[in-house]
């Protein structure tokens, strides 16, 4: 798998760059109402300024079949062939989709991917996932096709709510914790460094070069990227109960817990060290609080746990840690087990 990634706040220099040396027909952006209005006016790139953007919806819920099929339209009124270059400016969601309208349009274009989130950046962007959800269900449909080159910044974040913000900072977490105790313990020293681009841009390449590490061994999933579900089974549950209630909460705070919980189980199972379970409980409590969920949500909880992509054959699994660095996928866990590893996460987090 190639890809590309640089590193910059000078993202219009970069871009230009990349485009001169880069052969295609015609270029076509896709962003969404957002980007389109806060982040490309200011990407100081001539050629990303001759075409108008193919602008799409905002919002997970958008990331369906509708939305793609309205970009496939654009990119045919638009003219473009096999030789056209996708360009995508946005987050996790108009990564995916442009990414996928790429792979799909004439049987695959290239593209190329500007995360404008830090969710995005550190890792819906890099690694070559695409998709859209589908039949209720996320990612459900996609593909397997790297950006040629993705060009990761710091300098949009500040159009984002701090929520975001921790929201991407939570797979961070999880990247530090799969690469060993030295990422980890200074990744979770200080607060994270929201204010300083160039210190944040620094802490975003070592996190993309846990996740690229491992893709390069796995691209497509067969193994060793399930480590990269590191606190998703956990995660994603809290995050559709969340949803059920119609009180969503971001993905990566549902993710952060995740972690806590699935520490817990790696601590009791594989024997993932007790101080490394207390620094990152109390990072976790200190930075996202504490998840609304009781023991009566338990058997809620268990059952999408059960249902998660990630599980075989109703059986709840999960990636776990003998300590950090040294990852164990498909673990599979029992119901007594996730719970009290869930009673102790609501101990840690205080609720
Ligand atoms: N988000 C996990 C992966 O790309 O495999």
């Amino acid at each position: 798998m190639s890809q590309r990634i640089t590193y910059t706040n000078q993202v219009g220099a970069t871009l230009d760059h990349v485009l001169a040396s880069t052969d295609y027909s015609s270029l076509h952006i896709i962003a969404d109402e957002n980007t389109a209005t806060l982040v490309l006016p200011r990407i100081s790139c001539d050629a990303a300024h001759k075409v108008p953007p193919i602008v799409i919806p905002a919002g997970d819920h958008n990331k369906n079949l509708d939305t793609l099929s309205q970009v496939w339209s654009a990119l045919a009124e638009q003219n473009a062939t096999r030789h056209s270059l996708v360009l995508c400016v946005g987050g996790g969601m108009v990564t995916d989709l442009g990414g996928m309208a790429a792979a799909t349009y004439k049987r695959g274009i290239a593209h190329i991917n500007v995360p404008t989130t830090l969710l995005g950046a550190v890792d819906a962007a890099v690694g070559g996932k695409t998709g859209i959800n589908f039949n209720g269900l996320k990612n459900e449909v996609g593909t397997f096709t790297p950006a040629t080159d993705v060009i990761i910044s710091t300098c949009y974040l500040d159009t984002l709510p701090l929520e975001q913000l921790l929201s991407g900072y939570a797979e961070m977490i999880k990247h530090a914790m799969l690469d060993n105790h030295h990422t980890f313990n200074a990744l979770t020293a200080n607060k994270p460094s929201f204010n300083q681009p160039e210190v944040l841009l620094k802490q975003v390449e070592t996190s993309v070069n846990v996740k690229n590490r491992i893709v390069a061994l796995d691209p497509h999933e067969l193994g060793l990227r399930r480590a990269l579900n590191l606190g998703h089974t956990v995660g994603h549950a809290i995050e559709e109960i969340a949803l059920k209630r119609a009180k969503p909460i971001p993905h990566g705070y549902a993710v952060a817990w995740g972690l806590v919980t699935e520490s817990v189980l790696s601590h009791i199972l594989l024997k993932f060290p007790s101080n490394d379970l207390h620094r990152l409980a109390t990072f976790v409590r200190d930075l996202y609080g504490a998840p609304d969920i009781t023991c009566d949500d338990y058997p809620t909880l268990l059952d999408l746990m059960r249902h998660d992509k990630k599980s075989h054959h109703g059986e709840i699994s999960c990636a776990l840690l003998r300590q950090c660095g040294d990852a164990v996928v498909d673990n599979t866990i029992t119901d007594e087990d996730m719970k009290v590893a869930l009673d102790i996460t609501r101990d840690y987090m205080g609720k």
